[in-house]
């Protein structure tokens, strides 16, 4: 029978392209939907969150106090990521573009900001699952404004 290998090899093909076409670089260009409703991604998005993002966008995602006035040295406090903030303002695609690459790739390289940007530190799934969480958190109206903005 030469079925049964043929079928493995054939089989083995098709993990090889997906996993090449998987590559972060792909990824980067499309499909960056954070799916909230996804539970594995947001118990692993809770947990980078706490890693990474609380010390300064807050446990409970409430940003830095009086976050809309620049501080002395020109940068903005942390904003929320709760319903208070514009986080939701923006589409799934921005989002994980300003996580990874930073504020500066979209207010240019003389912008202050404290932002820190994730390219390295955190895998593009990570950064998926972070974004995940954090609309899990967001009522049902805030994801559906967050979906129209995103059209
Ligand atoms: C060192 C502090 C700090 C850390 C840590 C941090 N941020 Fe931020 N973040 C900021 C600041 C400050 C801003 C405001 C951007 C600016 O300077 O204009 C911001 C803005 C953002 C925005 C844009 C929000 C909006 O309303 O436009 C997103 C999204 C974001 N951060 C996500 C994250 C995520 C996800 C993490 C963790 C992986 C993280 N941040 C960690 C300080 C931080």
């Amino acid at each position: 029978m030469i079925s049964i290998p043929s079928k493995a090899l054939l089989y083995s093909i098709v993990v090889t392209v997906f996993l090449l076409s998987g590559t972060t670089e792909i990824l980067a260009e499309q499909n960056l939907y954070a799916d909230h409703t996804d539970r594995s991604k947001v118990q692993l998005g809770s947990k980078v969150y706490v890693q990474h993002c609380a010390v300064c966008h807050g446990a409970r995602l409430e940003g830095e106090p009086n976050w809309t006035k620049r501080k002395a040295s020109g940068a903005l406090p942390a904003p929320p990521h709760d319903p208070s903030g514009h986080t939701w303002h923006h589409s799934d695609e921005i989002l994980f573009r300003l996580t990874k690459f930073g504020v500066k790739i979209f207010a240019g390289p003389n912008y202050i900001t404290e932002m820190p940007a994730y390219e390295g530190v955190l895998s593009d799934e990570e950064i998926l699952a972070v974004l995940a969480f954090i609309k899990s958190t967001w009522p049902e109206e805030i994801l559906e404004a967050q979906r129209r903005m995103s059209q």
